[in-house]
């Protein structure tokens, strides 16, 4: 791949929207109110807005390695503010990924560096669910079921947040827990049932 060619390849992307709608970047200029707040991995082959088939303008979109929501990132947090409170989104996914390396990582017991404290997190993921991960005794099958875990996981943190929670009071939001299949292209809905899988944190947590 020759990096000069995004260049080559903008150009070409500009005529074509032009093409289809002279005034495309004009409204694209007047100001962006996406409905969905995206949440996913960093991985290169799971993009945002390709796997949902939407455009530009349509989700406000965050990525980090094994699409985590530590309630002390300030980088996540940021966005969960300000596309909640301010854009005011009517959807907040986390898509996670079959095949995830971060979450991989996280099963193995290796000396990654700056990567450590960030994959502890979802070895936590793995110690809250340990009794059922263990009984898996396939390890891709084990694997497979942590990435779905640590999407659960991160949808409960996103519901703990207080711009969520206030959301949750003021108006229509919907948290969505969602995994990408690599091999087949195929976004699947986990359908988490959050009210049974937050009936027993409310307490803790002092959630409405
Ligand atoms: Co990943």
């Amino acid at each position: 791949m020759n990096i000069e060619n995004v260049f080559t390849r903008n150009q070409e992307w500009v005529k074509e929207k032009l093409s289809m709608d002279s005034a495309y970047f004009n409204k694209m200029s007047s100001g962006q109110s996406p409905e969905i707040l995206y949440v996913g991995c960093s991985d290169s082959r799971v993009t945002a807005e390709e796997i949902m088939g939407i455009e530009p303008g349509e989700a406000f979109v965050h990525r980090n390695i094994a699409n985590m929501v530590p309630n002390t990132d300030i980088n996540v947090m940021s966005v969960i503010e300000y596309a909640v409170t301010h854009l005011e989104v009517r959807h907040v996914v986390v898509c996670g990924h079959y095949l995830c390396g971060g979450v991989k990582a996280a099963m193995e017991s290796k000396d990654l560096g700056i990567l450590n404290p960030w994959l502890r997190n979802i070895r936590d993921v793995y110690r809250m669910h340990m009794e059922e991960l263990n009984k898996i005794e396939d390890e891709n099958a084990r694997y497979d079921r942590l990435v779905e875990l640590n999407v659960q996981e991160q949808c409960i943190n996103i519901i703990k947040t207080s711009a969520v929670q206030r959301a949750f009071r003021d108006r229509e939001i919907t948290v969505h827990g969602w995994v990408f299949d690599i091999k087949t292209g195929k976004l699947i809905d986990l359908n988490i049932d959050f009210p049974k899988v937050l009936s027993k944190i409310m307490e803790i947590y002092h959630l409405d």
